[in-house]
């Protein structure tokens, strides 16, 4: 299956339409999303495999800056869970419709990978120093698909460590969240990273959950422990359904009791 993908992948960048038009029928034949926007060269398997019709995860950012631009909210993106980059070069690409120049990226992550598991994440896929990339490596890879350092702040270490309310309340004296984007896995990460982004919520703020789904979908597991709690703490947040995206993730949209806002289309 990788093979096909890499041809795939290797014809589409040809401009001839013949040759669009057998990598169109190969994709379907193999039942892959062909090369697109929504299923780039660097787009991860879940992504490409995502049946036609079902959002993944770049069109679930990019329905989410079509929100905030339908909606005439400004604010940054922040990303929880960076490795090797794809969310990010996803977010990064999608943002120049909308809001170029005008947003941001705040990105967090060890760089070592996942941090020692607490025994409720225990997971059969997941074990502590997985998912590393390497901070030099995350800037070489992010500047080679032509992201300026400039647009980025990226904040290294464990978020026991760097998820500071001084950090918090500096970023949120000059930043308000327009999309979040949590991918980092696990219950205990996700409960600091809720806590974290509080002061930067307002509302309208689109939250995406990477991991919804994982741990069997269960609700006493994961992000959705991890925002079950988060809610309970913080009564003034509520959370809107917004969308399912690819057999794992599910966004809201953040509503303040007492300082709302609305828009229209
Ligand atoms: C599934 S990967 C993220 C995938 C990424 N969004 C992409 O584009 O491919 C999960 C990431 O979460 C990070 N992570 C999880 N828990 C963390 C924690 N407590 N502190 C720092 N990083 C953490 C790991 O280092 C890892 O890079």
């Amino acid at each position: 299956m990788k093979s096909i993908r890499s041809l795939i992948a290797s014809f589409w960048r040809r401009p001839f339409a013949v040759e669009r038009d057998i990598l169109r029928r190969l994709a379907s034949r193999y039942g892959l999303r062909p090369p697109s926007c929504d299923a780039p060269s660097f787009a991860a398997g879940e992504d490409v495999r995502a049946p036609a019709g079902i959002l993944n995860r770049s069109g679930m950012i990019r329905l989410a800056y079509e929100f905030l631009n339908g909606n005439i909210m400004s604010g940054d993106y922040f990303e929880f869970g960076c490795w090797g980059g794809r969310t990010f070069r996803l977010a990064y690409e999608h943002h120049k419709i909308h809001f170029q120049g005008r947003m941001h990226f705040w990105l967090f992550d060890s760089f070592q990978g996942l941090p020692k598991l607490d025994p409720i994440d225990e997971h059969p896929k997941w074990k502590a120093g997985d998912l590393c990339t390497a901070l030099d490596d995350f800037i070489r890879i992010v500047g080679d698909a032509g992201i300026p350092a400039c647009s980025y702040t990226a904040i290294a270490g464990y978020y026991e460590h760097t998820l500071t309310a001084e950090l918090s309340a500096n970023i949120a004296s000059k930043a308000k969240a327009g999309l979040v984007y949590i991918d980092c896995d696990l219950y205990a990460s996700t409960r600091k990273v809720l806590e974290f982004m509080y002061p930067m919520l307002q509302p309208g703020t689109v939250i995406c959950f990477d991991d919804f789904y994982c741990f069997n979908g269960s609700p006493e597991r994961g992000g959705q422990l991890a925002i079950r709690e988060f809610l309970g703490v913080h009564r003034d947040v509520r959370l809107v359904d917004y969308l399912n995206f690819g057999w794992h993730g599910k966004s809201f949209i953040v509503h303040l009791s007492g300082s709302d806002g609305a828009g229209g289309t």
